[in-house]
């Protein structure tokens, strides 16, 4: 209950950055994070916009064996997450420079087997998503998995990410508000390009 008005008073001073009144449920957490494949316990997971955790502990719970570095640009949840979560790293920082802070801890971008989003991508201003679609480019290796979730997959139509296919959405109505899931995975060419 702590996290969710925690979270709200963050959304009602910061709603652009947020993109959302209350923190994901627990059914949108499992279902998105039952899109990671199974990963090689030296394959790192990046969650990007953790807010107060329910995406990051459902992946801890689910790949106990790996390390999990989660992005957050907010500093109070970013502080209390490394103070709840010690196991993982936080990262007290912007999306947009993923490569930069994999760097910053020594993890070659070889490593990351996935990257699962919360952030509100289309809310954010259009250069700064464009920035952060590049880092997650950047890092990830063709066949990798780079999972969003929105509240409109419509919204979404023209965005796929080039260099992305966007495989089988998946909706959870169990959320405020109900959500997509958008299961992205890294092509080799372009020419592999198709919207599932
Ligand atoms: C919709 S909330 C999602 C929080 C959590 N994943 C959930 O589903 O409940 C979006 C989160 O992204 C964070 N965020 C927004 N812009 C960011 C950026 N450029 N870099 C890192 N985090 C960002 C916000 O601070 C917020 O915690």
């Amino acid at each position: 209950m702590r996290e969710t008005v925690s979270f709200f008073k963050q959304s009602l001073v910061r709603f652009r950055e947020m993109g959302s009144l209350v923190p994901s449920s627990p059914q949108l957490a499992r279902a998105m994070v039952a899109e990671v494949p199974v990963l090689p316990a030296s394959e790192v997971i990046v969650e990007l916009g953790p807010g107060t955790g329910v995406f990051t502990r459902e992946l801890v719970a689910r790949f106990p064996r790996n390390r999990v570095v989660a992005v957050e640009f907010n500093q109070r949840f970013a502080e209390r997450l490394a103070l709840r979560m010690p196991e993982i790293d936080v990262v007290e920082g912007c999306a947009s420079l993923l490569p930069e802070h994999l760097a910053g801890l020594g993890i070659p971008t070889e490593r990351v087997g996935a990257v699962v989003s919360g952030l509100p991508l289309l809310s954010l201003p259009r250069e700064l998503g464009s920035a952060i679609f590049a880092g997650i480019t950047r890092t990830l290796a063709p066949g990798r998995r780079y999972i969003q979730f929105t509240y409109s997959k419509r919204a979404w139509r023209d965005a796929t990410p080039a260099g992305f296919r966007l495989d089988k959405t998946r909706m959870v109505w169990l959320n405020f508000p109900p959500a997509e899931i958008l299961p992205f995975t890294r092509l080799r060419s372009r020419a592999e390009v198709y919207v599932a």
